[in-house]
């Protein structure tokens, strides 16, 4: 995910695309680039950090003149994030500039084809492929610019928001999407690109959101024509009012990036399982896991380091990898395991989870099994970061830039990356039966729907939060794979709203923690249909017998423990393996609510950092 800006006009483009990118550093910041034409040739600035260090690197390196140009914050798929890497990319002779958001998924095939042809490459971006392909097919078919982005895209595989232009016909400017969000800003004899609405919106009201599959040809002094990619169709375009103002747009008209997160969740689990999880050929291909597949199947052991959200990934793996690999898993807080003297074998695998993939902790246990021999695979979701460059190997879980302090795609990403590798080794070391296997693959295809339906409770946990919102402690109970919801859920509660809360394994409370039961005190309790069910039953009858109040997460259409408890929140059902990804969905909004409600910083909670660089 990534911010693509750009403008054709009669005012200075530096300025207007510059400040667009600041709006747009949400989507993505590991990178910046800016591309200006000024009147003769291409003044082109890019570098590794933020739009800042764009803007000093600006400075220093390019004249700032020109009313035509493009620029783009990247959030790295495809090469780490270095200033080669930064778009906008050029194409070989020089003439095509392009920015990018999305992946070209075909681009190796592409790639290999163009060098063949004497194409040379300077980045590891699958991007650069793009605007030589569009190069190529303009030079070889003799067609002019649109009609060859035309050609190229139908021969493209993956998602894709882009912006070009050719400095031989600066006058204009090619835009297509497919996957990935770009919205055409129409002014006074100017128009404006970009990812979202926000880097124009004090220059102009009417906008066009290109749909799937369409492309637009943006002229000076003519009408924007919008066609279909894939037959050239002239398409209707509906130009809309905007009515959002900057700050609502910049967070897609949610209140807190925290809420925009979570209702993220059901696209993202999807990215992270694109082009991964083939059901009908039934198959799961995860690069870095199948490079190293017998070292998973041969393994003794693996061990999982995490810290925070993270960990608790960790431990919702550790019941799903024994369930399905057959091998023994343990799960270590990577500040402990860093400190300890763990024996680690070279039989040994550990598996490092981090959304930054900056955690100094983590990554000091991460070092500390490598000195000792063990082969270490990370799970991030920052490309480019130092712990997806200090594993052996890994996988991305492609949730896209999170803001909000406390985490909440990147678990529900985390969990889906975990479940996918334990389906891979378990099948291919022949631990899990064929027809179970296909089942969880086919399940797993309907997990973001069913997260879609879980959203819907939304206004009813907001009633329940309302409830709730000035109790002193909450405690939170779940059995086997829902056991780590619970904490995950206390976690939410007291990392943003700082009431006090503990997790514990629902059979756990009858050895301490029912002591603290009254009537203040709430009890989430993750109640769905499993094979724990029964038992959960009995312990919500021994909340209730102690006056507790008890809040439920329950599979649709439940009605025993419906009949017992205070509220419900309902998930779908699915096999129970999956669950945690459903269940965790109405405990972030639960603590989400509860933190608005008692006026509480949600995106930024007292004392917390996004990544923890620091022991
Ligand atoms: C989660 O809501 C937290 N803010 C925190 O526990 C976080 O999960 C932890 O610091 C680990 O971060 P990482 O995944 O980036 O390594
Ligand atoms: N795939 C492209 C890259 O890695 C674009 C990524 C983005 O959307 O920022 O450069």
């Amino acid at each position: 995910m990534c911010g693509i800006v750009g403008y054709i006009g009669n005012k200075q483009a530096y300025p207007i695309i510059i400040n667009g990118l600041k709006r747009l550093e949400y989507r993505g910041y590991d990178s910046a680039g800016i591309a200006l034409f000024d009147g003769k040739k291409i003044q082109l600035s890019k570098t590794k950090g933020k739009v800042v260090d764009l803007e000093a690197r600006v400075a220093e390196e390019i004249e700032t003149k020109g009313s035509v140009g493009i620029g783009h914050t990247r959030w790295a798929t495809h090469g780490i994030p270095n200033d080669v890497n930064s778009h906008p990319h050029c194409s070989n002779s020089g003439d095509l500039v392009l920015i990018h958001n999305g992946i070209i998924e075909n681009y190796a095939s592409l790639k290999t084809e163009l060098i063949n042809r004497g194409y040379t490459f300077k980045s590891d971006t699958d991007t650069e492929v793009l605007v030589n392909l569009i190069e190529e097919i303009k030079k070889q078919e003799d067609v002019k610019l649109g009609k060859a982005v035309q050609i190229a895209l139908n021969q493209v595989v993956g998602a894709y928001a882009i912006a070009l232009f050719d400095i031989k016909k600066p006058n204009e400017l090619v835009v297509a999407k497919l996957g990935s969000p770009l919205a055409i800003g129409i002014g006074e004899d100017e128009f404006f690109v970009a990812s979202d609405a926000s880097p124009f919106i004090e220059f102009t009201k009417d906008a066009i959101y290109l749909e799937d599959e369409e492309m637009a040809i943006i002229r000076l002094g003519r009408e924007v024509r919008v066609r279909k990619i894939k037959n050239d169709k002239l398409v209707n375009a509906n130009i809309q009012k905007l009515k959002l103002n900057l700050e609502q747009i910049e967070k897609g008209g949610y209140d807190h990036f925290m809420l925009k997160e979570i209702y993220e969740q059901p696209t993202v689990i999807k990215d992270t399982y694109r082009g991964r999880l083939l059901a009908n050929k039934g198959i799961i291909k995860l690069g870095g896991l199948d490079d190293n597949i017998s070292r998973f199947t041969n393994a003794d052991r693996i061990i999982i380091i995490a810290c925070g959200t993270s960990w608790h990934a960790g431990l919702v793996a550790e019941y799903i990898f024994e369930e399905w690999t057959r091998i023994p898993v343990e799960v270590e807080y990577a500040s402990e395991f860093r400190y300890r003297n763990p024996i680690i074998t070279e039989k040994d695998i550990v598996i490092a989870i981090s959304q930054s993939g900056e955690t100094a902790d983590t990554l000091a246990a991460i070092k500390l099994a490598k000195q000792r021999g063990a082969f270490v695979y990370g799970i991030c979701n920052v490309v480019g970061s130092t712990i997806s460059r200090e594993t052996h190997s890994g996988s991305y879980t492609h949730a896209g830039p999170e803001i909000g302090v406390a985490s909440t795609k990147a678990f529900t990403t985390q969990i889906t990356v975990l479940t996918m590798m334990a389906l891979e080794i378990g099948r291919v070391k022949g631990a899990i039966a064929q027809s179970d296997y296909m089942l969880h693959l086919r399940e797993l295809e309907l997990i973001p729907g069913h997260v879609e339906a879980a959203l819907k409770s939304n206004e009813k946990i907001e009633e329940i939060a309302a409830v709730f919102k000035n109790a002193k402690n909450f405690l939170y109970l779940g059995r086997g794979v829902n056991f780590p919801v619970a904490l995950e859920g206390a976690l939410k509660l007291k990392e943003i709203s700082y009431i006090h809360a503990e997790g514990y394994p629902a059979a756990e409370m009858k050895h301490g923690p029912i002591a603290l039961i009254d009537d203040q005190m709430p009890v989430v309790v993750v109640a769905i249909n499993c094979n724990h069910y029964g038992k959960v039953v009995s312990n919500i009858e021994e909340i209730k017998a102690r006056s507790g109040k008890i809040i439920a997460v329950v599979t649709e259409g439940d009605t025993e423990v419906a009949a017992l408890a205070d509220y419900v929140m309902e998930v779908p059902d699915t096999p129970e393996t999956l669950t945690p990804l459903l269940t965790t969905i109405p405990l972030q909004l639960l603590s989400y609510h509860i933190a608005v409600m008692l006026d509480k910083n949600v995106d930024q909670p007292r004392n917390l950092a996004k990544s923890v660089t620091v022991e």
